[in-house]
């Protein structure tokens, strides 16, 4: 939530700064503003998306300096208007600030400020950080020292950069619970709160702990921590380069990682599967050795993705698993020793949600393992060990490609927990590892076979409500399936267990309700196949139109379904992989079809970072 990025060193830093946020963009989009210094600090900020402010600058040029931070808003305190959009000013217009958090105990502290007769001209926490400063830096005549100063009397959550007019080539940021990362280059260096700011420029990157302040110049980098002493930030080389955040020929973000779901998966198997076996060599192998329980946290997709991986380490490893929304786990007082394996899964790795409850899980004693995408990110840093997925930068604020990776790394880790307390039998592990590796090109099958699901989003495109049945690894692809539809296309949509219907969804078919059912294979050994065929004529006979998912070749379903999209012949496992590619190209398309944003839904931006 809010993109922040900073800059120092030769270029025009206005470009620098808007092409930042351009690719920050999915992180906030209520409005947004840069300030650079020339000689004298310059300003622009307006309401709305990235291109309004673009439109600002072109009708009223800023005057270009080396030195400048921009940030993208996603709204907490104080409507989404120009007066409290970032960055704030303060100490005569001669400082500007940009935040990312909430600074909790900000009423008190702008009591305060106005007590000392000083004016405020936005309602946001924000701004009392400004002048927070600006007062410290009167006093010491050193910003990162004043910064430092009132760090230490902020509660919550912040990302907070600083520059002042006569500080020029100097930016000043500090973290703590919020992102940032540094990015550096030959002569000018960058901060951002993931690479994605920076990414066009360099590589290489340092990542910046909790409580740690950074200064840059074109010249250095000194971190310290809040107390003052030097510390060593921790280099890491970016995996992908500036094309993979960009839109390329595709209409939409989100169309493009899609289309990336197979890579994904065959990114994140990669080297990890050496003869017919698991290998995490990122992982030291004593974090899985004598665990007895596994417990699974994330927020949204995430959350299913791991409801998915429940089902297959249990299968697997025949240890008992739980999933829990991060934000319950944290608050509830669970049931947790050292030998309870907390798995946190989180596309951003910034998520503060699961953040908080990976601090919890390591307070109370868990081992704690992380599957992140990114690189840098503090959730990663602040667990015991890490599993990387690699789907790539994930910029559509709805997740896609990023929960197939998910379920890849989670079924990585159910074998490499089988593999090592030795519940599972060679043959299953054999052909498991086969079938994982047989899953990209399914995908791709899937993905090439969609068209169909593009006409039936137009005939839809006025549905107020759709209802989803999923069964086993089914359950949470419904799940995940209605999440999608209601973010993107603002609809009603919810997922339930098949089995569930009779107890009271059913109450919820009428004539003309659509209902997506994903069918479990007619090979399925638990023979869930023919209870979830007795559901759809069930729901049939109430006049649902039923949109059944099964796989190819499925002749029992063909009956009593209105329409059928197949999904190849594949391992029961690996159909929940399969199943969602579907589902995600109908939400896109129905979103596409309402004329709605699917890139940036309302309300919503991608890694939540407060509570
Ligand atoms: C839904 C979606 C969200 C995220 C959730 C967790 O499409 O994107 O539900 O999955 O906010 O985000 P991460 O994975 O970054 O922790």
């Amino acid at each position: 939530m809010c993109g922040i990025v900073g800059y120092v060193g030769p270029r025009g830093s206005a470009a620098v700064l808007l092409g930042g946020l351009g690719r920050l963009e999915y992180r906030g989009y209520d409005s947004a503003g840069i300030a650079v210094i020339s000689d004298t600090l310059d300003l622009r900020k307006r309401a709305g998306k990235l291109v309004a402010l673009r439109d600002e600058l072109e009708s009223n040029p800023i005057v270009d300096g080396h030195t400048g931070i921009g940030h993208t808003r996603w709204a907490t305190h104080g409507a989404p208007n120009d007066v409290n959009a970032h960055p704030h000013l303060a100490d005569g217009g001669k400082l500007a600030l940009i935040h990312n958090g909430i600074i909790e105990n900000f009423a008190e502290l702008k009591a305060e400020l106005l007590a000392e007769g000083v004016e405020f001209l936005s309602e946001t926490d924000s701004e009392v950080a400004a002048h927070l400063v600006a007062r410290e830096y009167r006093e010491c005549g050193n910003l990162t020292e004043a910064l430092r100063r009132v760090v230490s009397r902020l509660h919550g959550a912040f990302t907070l950069l600083v520059v002042h007019e006569d500080a020029p080539n100097v930016v000043v940021g500090a973290r703590r619970n919020s992102p940032l990362v540094i990015g550096l280059g030959e002569g000018e260096n960058f901060l951002g709160s993931d690479v994605a700011a920076f990414i066009e420029y360099t590589r290489n990157a340092l990542a910046i702990g909790q409580d740690q302040l950074v200064t840059i110049t074109p010249t250095s980098v000194d971190v310290i921590d809040f107390d003052g002493n030097p510390v060593t930030p921790e280099p890491f080389e970016v995996t992908w380069d500036a094309s993979a955040a960009e839109k390329g020929g595709w209409s939409s973000f989100m169309a493009k990682e899609i289309s990336e779901e197979p890579q994904a998966v065959a990114d994140t198997l990669r080297g990890r599967l050496v003869d017919g076996r698991v290998e995490l060599s990122d992982l030291n192998p004593a974090l899985l050795s004598g665990i007895d329980r596994v417990v699974i946290i994330g927020c949204g997709t995430a959350a299913y993705a791991g409801m998915v991986g429940k089902y297959a380490i249990e299968q697997w490893a025949r240890i008992p698993v739980d999933v829990e929304l991060s934000h319950e786990f944290r608050y509830r007082d669970p049931v947790v020793n050292d030998r309870t394996l907390v798995v946190s899964v989180s596309q951003s790795g910034e998520t503060m949600d699961t953040l908080m409850a990976v601090k919890y899980a390591g307070e109370v004693g868990c081992r704690t393992l992380s599957i992140c995408n990114t690189q840098g990110a503090t959730i990663p840093r602040e667990s015991d060990g890490v599993i990387y997925t690699h789907a790539g930068p994930e910029v559509a604020v709805a997740s896609t490609k990023a929960f197939l990776a998910q379920v890849t790394a989670l079924y990585l880790l159910g074998l490499a927990i089988a593999q090592e307390n030795g519940n599972i039998s060679d043959t299953v592990l054999a052909d498991m590892v086969r079938d994982l590796a047989a899953t990209p090109d399914q995908l791709k099958t899937v993905i090439e076979h969609s068209e169909r699901i593009e006409t039936m989003a137009k005939w839809m495109a006025d549905t107020r409500a759709v209802l989803l049945l999923g069964r086993h690894v089914g359950y949470p692809v419904a799940l995940e399936g209605a999440l999608k539809l209601k973010e993107l296309a603002y609809i009603h949509a919810e997922g339930f267990a098949a089995g569930e219907l009779k107890h009271g969804p059913i109450a919820l078919i009428e004539p003309g309700q659509i209902v997506f059912v994903i069918v479990p294979s007619p090979r399925d050994p638990n023979s869930l196949n023919a209870k979830v065929v007795s559901n759809i004529q069930e729901i049939r006979a109430r006049g649902a139109r039923v949109i059944a998912i099964a796989e190819q070749g499925d002749a029992g379903v063909l009956p009593y379904a209105d329409e059928v999209i197949p999904i190849p012949l594949a391992n029961p496992l690996i159909e929940p992989m399969l199943a969602v590619v579907p589902l995600h190209i109908f939400a896109m398309e129905l979103a596409s079809a309402k004329g709605l944003d699917v890139d940036q839904p309302r309300n919503l931006a991608k890694s939540v970072t407060v509570e």
